[in-house]
């Protein structure tokens, strides 16, 4: 893993990390068992409105299958970088309720612990400040996703210094709860690669404090746009399923999807069966899913058909998410309970950590 990603991301940045790939895996190994991992998983979630299926399939489906495996995730709602380009008032809206989202679609607090990162802003800002000694302005501002910013909607002369910080304060998240594993897709490995770099240079400088974290790589799954404008995303409201459509918005908007003609498949038709799939409750549905597909493969005209199954399931799912969300929100003291026992934890974490880091800067 670690050489593919290195590969992956040596395209455009290119790090002191990346120079001897061969002698880093070696002392990888040394690093780890050297130090102690803290979190099995750990992942981070922006509070920036509401979810589509495409955001349930590619991000909140991966933690929920791994929590099945036994796996204990710790899950936060990552305000702070929110804020980077969001107004704090608009954030702070969509906090509770993507708390709500994520226990609603198979995040249970019993096993999982979910924190807001402000709620330990202390502690991540000071180690956000003294993390970022150690890398460079003109490192951050390889880093291609602020490139891809810088270039597409935002200016260096106008966009705001928090944004070049947005790396070191996800490394900052990471490291303080010393996580293992950080599952993440295709456009944050620029970012997990800042944090394994501040780690090991952390190390090297001031002594081995920091196990350094795996990415687990989510496999991005291309979901698209109904209406054929590229990835389904919310700022294409009119060709995304959201989990809050009812299912009468839900019916107009498939009823109006493309598809493709008999026999043939196209990047849509691939889209609408991983949807169908991914929020199908049973073997028997994806079977038949499978079946119509089989039968359009072959040259019939089933796409009517095929829409009718994929409206029933894209409805049950969203049907069944919205009534255990209507659950979870009935007390509304439920959410900000799960918020406090979750902040104990990542409190705990942070405060060992950073009080190790001060003792190792001598700043303490
Ligand atoms: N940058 C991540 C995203 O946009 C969110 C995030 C912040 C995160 N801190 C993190 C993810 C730490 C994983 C680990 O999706």
């Amino acid at each position: 893993m670690t050489h593919s990603l290195d590969k992956n991301i040596k395209k455009d940045y290119t790090s002191p990390s990346n120079l001897s790939t061969l002698k880093k895996v070696k002392t990888q190994k040394k690093e780890v068992s050297a130090m102690q991992y803290k979190v099995e998983l750990l992942t981070g979630i922006r509070p920036t409105g509401d979810l589509t299926v495409a955001n349930y399939l590619g991000a909140v489906a991966p933690i929920v299958e791994l929590q099945a495996q036994g796996v204990s995730p710790m899950v936060f709602v990552a305000d702070l970088h929110a804020i980077t380009d969001n107004e704090p008032a608009t954030v702070r809206q969509y906090i509770h309720g993507v708390v709500a989202d994520y226990i609603a679609l198979g995040v249970d607090p019993r096993k999982a612990k979910i924190y807001l990162q402000s709620d330990i802003a202390g502690e991540v800002t000071t180690f956000t400040a003294l993390l970022a000694r150690l890398v460079s302005v003109a490192e951050l501002l390889r880093v291609p996703t602020l490139k891809d910013k810088l270039k597409n909607n935002a200016r260096p002369e106008t966009a705001n210094a928090l944004l070049l910080l947005y790396p070191v304060l996800m490394a900052a998240d990471i490291l303080l709860n010393r996580a293992k594993k950080v599952p993440v897709g295709e456009d944050q490995l620029a970012h997990m690669e800042v944090t394994r770099l501040l780690a090991r240079r952390f190390n090297k400088r001031y002594g081995e404090i920091f196990p350094i974290p795996q990415v687990l790589q989510v496999k991005s799954l291309r979901i698209l746009s109904l209406r054929g404008e590229g990835k389904m995303s919310k700022t294409n409201p009119g060709g995304a399923i959201f989990l809050t459509d009812d299912v009468k918005t839900v019916a107009n908007k498939i009823k109006v999807a493309e598809t493709a003609f008999e026999g043939v498949m196209n990047d849509k038709l691939e889209s609408h069966i991983l949807v169908a799939k991914g929020l199908a409750k049973t073997k028997s549905e994806r079977d038949e899913v499978d079946a119509i597909i089989q039968a359009h493969k072959s040259g019939k005209p089933v796409m009517g058909q095929f829409k009718q199954i994929l409206t029933r399931i894209v409805q049950n799912f969203i049907e069944e998410f919205q009534s255990k969300r209507a659950e979870i929100t009935r007390d509304p003291s439920y959410i900000p309970s799960v918020l406090e026992e979750g902040a104990k934890v990542a409190r705990e974490n942070a405060i060992e950590t950073l009080g190790e880091v001060r003792k190792a800067l001598q700043f303490d």
